[in-house]
Parts: C-alpha cells; structure tokens; sequence
C-alpha cells in the first residue's frame, strides 16, 4: 500500500511469513507433553501434518508469503538421549528445500514448549546438566540442516517458566520460585550459547527469541495495589527481558518479593527481536491468588474477546514495539493471531494489527517483519482443538483442510502492501 505522498511504506523484503509450531500441528509420541494432556490420546497425530507437510506446505505458496516460522520437534529428532533419528532430521530438511523451492524463507525455531521426554524426567531445566543437552542437540542441528538464515532459539522463554515453574500448568508443572530462577538461568544461558554456535556454523545467520509481550493494566486506575502489579508486571514480563539482553543481568522483582540479580551470558545476543503480541491484560489485586495477581480481561476497544477470552487490543502492538525499539535492533512481529469460529473476526483483527504496523512504520519503528499466528487450526496448549486460530479450517474427523476467508484476506493484504 501507498500513503497519500505515494511512498511505499512496507519495505520489499518485509517479511510477511505465517507461524506454526511442529508439535501443535503433529504431536509426538516421545514428547513431554503427550504424556501431559490426555487430550492427546485420542488424537496423537493432531492434524497428521507430519504426514500432510507436502499439501500444507503448498497452502504457503497459495498464500503468497515470503517466510514460514516452524519448529523442529526435538522429541522426533532425539528420541532418546544421543541417538538421532536421521530419518526426522531428513523430513525437517525436506520442509526447508520445498519451502526454498517456493522462494519462501524458512525461519526455524528450536525450541518451542515441547521436550523429550528423557529430557523432562532427567535433567529438566532447573538441572545444570540440561545445558550440555540442549546445545548438543542445536549443534547437531544447525551443523546439520542447510539453508537456514534465521533462527528462533526459544519460543516464549517466560512463558516456559511461568507455566512449567509457577504456576504448574504445564511440564515440569512445579511451583517452585526458587527452581524458576535457576531454570531461567539455565534457558538464557543455552539462548547465549546457541547464538554463538549458529553464527559459528551459518556466518550471516539472524538470530533471536521470541517473546511474548503484553500490555498490563489495573483492573482499577484508582487502587495503589492494581497499579503497583501492573508495574510489576510489565518490569517482569517486558522490561527485565530486554534489560537482560542490554546488560547481561536479570532483575527480577516478583510482587511482595525481594528483587533478585541473575547473571546471564545473553548481552548483545540478538541480531533481532522477535515479539509475540496477542493481547492486553488487566490485574487485580486478590490476597486469595498465588502472588496477590488476578488476571482479567476487558472488552475496552469493544473490539470484543477471543474464542479463549483474551482482550483484542491492536494498540497494545504499537506500545510493545515501542517498547522493544529501546534494544535499537530490528524487530520482527513472530505471532499474532486470533482464536475464532467468526473468519469475519479474524480477518477485522489481522487487518487491524497490520494497520498498526503500517503506522509504526511510518514512525520509523525497525519492524522487519509479521508472521501471522497459524496456518491451519492446530492443537492451543491448554485449551485443546476448539481454538481455531488457522487461516485454514481443520476437521479433526477428516483432517480435511479449508480455507477460510482469512487465507485470501491475507493474500490480498500481503499484495496490496508490498510489491511481492
Ligand atoms: C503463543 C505460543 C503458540 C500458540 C499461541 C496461541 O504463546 O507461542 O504456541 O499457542 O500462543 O495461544
């Protein structure tokens, strides 16, 4: 699209990309979290997209985008610990030379929620033997797979802590502050050394995570104890994780806690930033919650609530990136997507947060790219198949794939804002 002085506003190389995560699309039967959610066993193979990869992959090339964010699924590829199964590391490669093939740029994400299970039940990451494991398993990785520019170490590293740490909702599914902290020490710390090992192997590589951020509100303006969250919220969640990266320290400061220092070999680890954006959230001060912290969600914009009750807040994209810029380095939008039956809806709220780029843009914000958050309905973390977030509707009978209107939304929009 051109503004009104008929300046192109989306660079040509924007990276207009979708993002999956291999085991919400295939499941594995070596995976932690197969044995997690009994969801999962009566579908292991979700969408079969580990067989299906070939047609789902050619729903890329219908789109029209120019990059493709998926992840390697490391329970398929080390099943058990040292032994690697050349057969899975041959199908990932094959992802990247079809996706070559279609001049779409694979951006590869090592880590994304899941692990094998060994790995879980022996040296989960509040064990130091966790780091020898995780980089081993990169090296194998980025020595072995070719053509591969742009890696994603960690999908969403707070949110492995928050989930698997405090507040057990997923694997190691602990309570545990003080085992949180040395698991995030030990996650940066393998984030700090995968970088130096993908730019040992690929020169040129670019290199981030990709990190959930949120803008926090009080429930109520007027309560000290609701302001005083969210501003201990927003230190954790977005601030200390690019502080971190600027100066090699975490300060964490947990609400009602002592701040704590944590040294991590992360400073100046990033070639980009990757941030997923979602959604806002509201805090309540409740002495009957873990830590005093209530979330909730409000239809302020009256831009309504998603299929799994979270606020639609386009704005809230501009202020995190914003807020990102304070790293100086390029940025890259690596999700953003809606859960919702309403197609309507999802093509409102993908249109609403490319606008927002576009303005950021002409702010002369850094941002490189957006990955809309999914191809095909997939398998949502906590919340099993009903999410549908995909562009493409799935039957999980037939495992029929259908577009929705969104698919050609997008299409659409990806031409008439760059000259792809
Ligand atoms: C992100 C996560 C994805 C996906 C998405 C929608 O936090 O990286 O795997 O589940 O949320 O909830």
């Amino acid at each position: 699209m051109r503004n009104r002085t008929n300046k192109r506003i989306f660079p040509d190389d924007f990276q207009w990309g979708v993002a999956t995560s291999a085991f919400q699309l295939e499941g594995s039967p070596n995976a932690d979290w197969s044995a997690w959610d009994p969801v999962l066993g009566d579908i292991p193979r979700i969408t079969n997209h580990y067989a299906l990869f070939r047609e789902d992959l050619k729903l890329l090339k219908d789109l029209g985008v120019n990059s493709y964010r998926f992840s390697l699924e490391w329970s398929r590829i080390e099943p058990r610990p040292g032994v690697w199964d050349e057969e899975a590391i041959a199908h990932y490669q094959e992802i990247i030379d079809i996706l070559h093939s279609y001049n779409i740029d694979p951006m590869v994400t090592l880590h994304h929620f899941t692990h094998p299970r060994w790995f879980l039940e022996r040296t989960p990451w509040h064990r130091s033997a966790s780091r020898e494991k995780f980089l081993r398993y990169t090296e194998m990785m980025v020595s072995t797979l070719r053509n591969v520019r742009d890696w994603i170490t960690f999908n969403e590293p707070y949110v492995i802590l928050i989930g698997g740490y405090l507040d057990g909702c997923t694997p190691p599914g602990l309570r545990d502050v003080p085992r949180s902290l040395v698991a995030l020490k030990n996650i940066f710390t393998c984030h700090g050394k995968a970088y130096d090992i993908i730019h040992h192997y690929v020169p040129d590589a670019r290199v981030s995570i990709a990190h959930n951020m949120s803008v926090f509100a009080p429930w109520k303006k007027w309560n000290p104890l609701d302001r005083l969250l969210r501003n201990r919220a927003n230190f954790f969640y977005n601030h200390s994780i690019i502080n971190a990266f600027k100066t090699g320290v975490f300060v964490i400061k947990f609400p009602f806690m002592r701040p704590v220092e944590i040294e991590v070999p992360i400073k100046d680890k990033l070639d980009f930033f990757g941030v997923n954006y979602y959604t806002r959230i509201h805090l309540r001060f409740n002495p009957f919650k873990k830590m005093g912290v209530e979330l909730r969600h409000l239809d302020i914009d009256g831009h309504g609530l998603t299929n799994l009750g979270w606020e639609i807040h386009p704005r809230g994209l501009a202020k995190v990136l914003r807020y990102a810029s304070r790293l100086n380095m390029p940025l890259v939008i690596t999700e953003n997507g809606i859960a919702t039956h309403d197609t309507e809806e999802k093509v409102k709220y993908m249109k609403r947060h490319v606008d927002v780029i576009e303005r950021c843009l002409k702010d002369g914000l850094d941002v490189r790219g957006y990955y809309y958050w999914t191809l095909i309905d997939n398998y949502e973390w906590l919340q099993g198949l009903d999410a549908r977030f995909g562009l493409y509707h799935v039957n999980f009978k037939t495992l029929k794939r259908t577009p929705t209107s969104a698919a050609s939304y997008y299409s659409y929009l990806i031409q008439s804002r760059s000259s792809l």
